[in-house]
């Protein structure tokens, strides 16, 4: 397995929580389902999600056990998406976190119902029994509006229509803010609301997931044109293969660069008034806008 790719002492401690919580969730046995969804999620990772579950949760004062459902459930959805999308029928990549996609492995139709039974699985971790009523509500609300039509999978079809077409500018904005930042969204605002932080403080972290979830596809962008396959994990330049617009098709490769770097100065401005708190959230912002991989 490849290590993380972030060497943060944070980062480690935090990976190896959510990956606890994972193992607790995800289903056990040789049956063929389960050993495709255990694939696609406990084979590496950066685990971004989860740590910016943990990062505002702890800004909140939200209760690590309690955070563990929501980094699971964000990782769980997140790893849904990626199987999904590495499906012949939308990216055709065979190479994800540096071993066969799970299609590859496993078949696409057992990919297709993977993805499918992580999603639900997600949803039974933030719905979980022993979470107070009240945050589970919360959480799943969040969840569900970040993984549908608003969303991930809106966002996934407006990813397939710029294949047909360059987007504009805004439709790309709208892509990358639905297709990935959405999540990204969502798991800062779920750490936001799983303790008892002021409305003003969601209020800031929500500026702060917007900005930082959008920065993190427009890297990933810039990574897919300039970086290698082997440090990738997943193929190089299938974006530019497959016809898509991005970042780098539409506006090319520094200007990119300058949006993401923009984006992260606009979060860290974001956390202003929560100062010393928020360490750990810019921490994880500079990494989603400076990482090689
Ligand atoms: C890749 O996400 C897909 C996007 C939404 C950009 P990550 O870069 O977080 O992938 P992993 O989880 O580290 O493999
Ligand atoms: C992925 O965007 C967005 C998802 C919802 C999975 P990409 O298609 O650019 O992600 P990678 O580059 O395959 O990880
Ligand atoms: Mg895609
Ligand atoms: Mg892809
Ligand atoms: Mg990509």
């Amino acid at each position: 397995m490849r290590p993380p790719a972030c060497g943060h002492p944070m980062a480690e401690r935090r990976a190896a929580q959510v990956q606890a919580a994972l193992e607790r969730v995800l289903p056990a046995g040789d049956d063929v389902l389960a050993e495709a969804m255990r694939y696609a999620v406990l084979g590496g990772g950066k685990r971004i999600r989860p740590r910016l579950v943990y990062a505002a949760g702890s800004v909140a004062g939200a209760e690590t056990r309690h955070l563990d459902q929501a980094a699971a459930a964000v990782e769980l959805l997140h790893c849904y998406s990626l199987v999904h999308d590495d499906l012949p029928a939308m990216d055709d990549d065979d190479l994800r976190r540096g071993r066969p996609s799970v299609h590859v492995r496993f078949g696409e139709a057992t990919a297709i119902l993977a993805g499918d039974a992580l999603q639900a699985l997600a949803f039974e971790a933030v719905a979980h029994e022993d979470l107070p009523p009240t945050v589970a509500a919360n959480w799943t609300r969040l969840l569900a509006k970040a993984a549908g039509f608003r969303g991930m999978v809106g966002g996934q079809m407006l990813d397939l229509a710029g294949e047909q077409r360059a987007l504009a500018h805004s439709e790309l904005e709208a892509m990358h803010r639905r297709k990935t930042g959405a999540l990204l969204h969502a798991a800062v605002l779920m750490g936001a609301v799983g303790g008892n932080a002021s409305a003003a403080e969601v209020e800031a972290l929500s500026r702060f997931g917007a900005e930082i979830g959008l920065a993190f596809q427009i890297r990933d962008d810039v990574l897919d044109a300039t970086a290698e396959t082997t440090v990738l994990g997943k193929p190089q330049g299938s974006d530019a293969r497959q016809g898509k617009s991005t970042y780098v098709s539409v506006f090319g490769l520094d200007a990119a660069r300058t949006e993401a770097e923009r984006r992260l100065r606009n979060a860290g401005d974001a956390l202003a008034t929560i100062g010393d708190r928020a360490e750990d959230l810019r921490e994880i912002a500079r990494f989603a806008v400076l990482r090689e991989s």
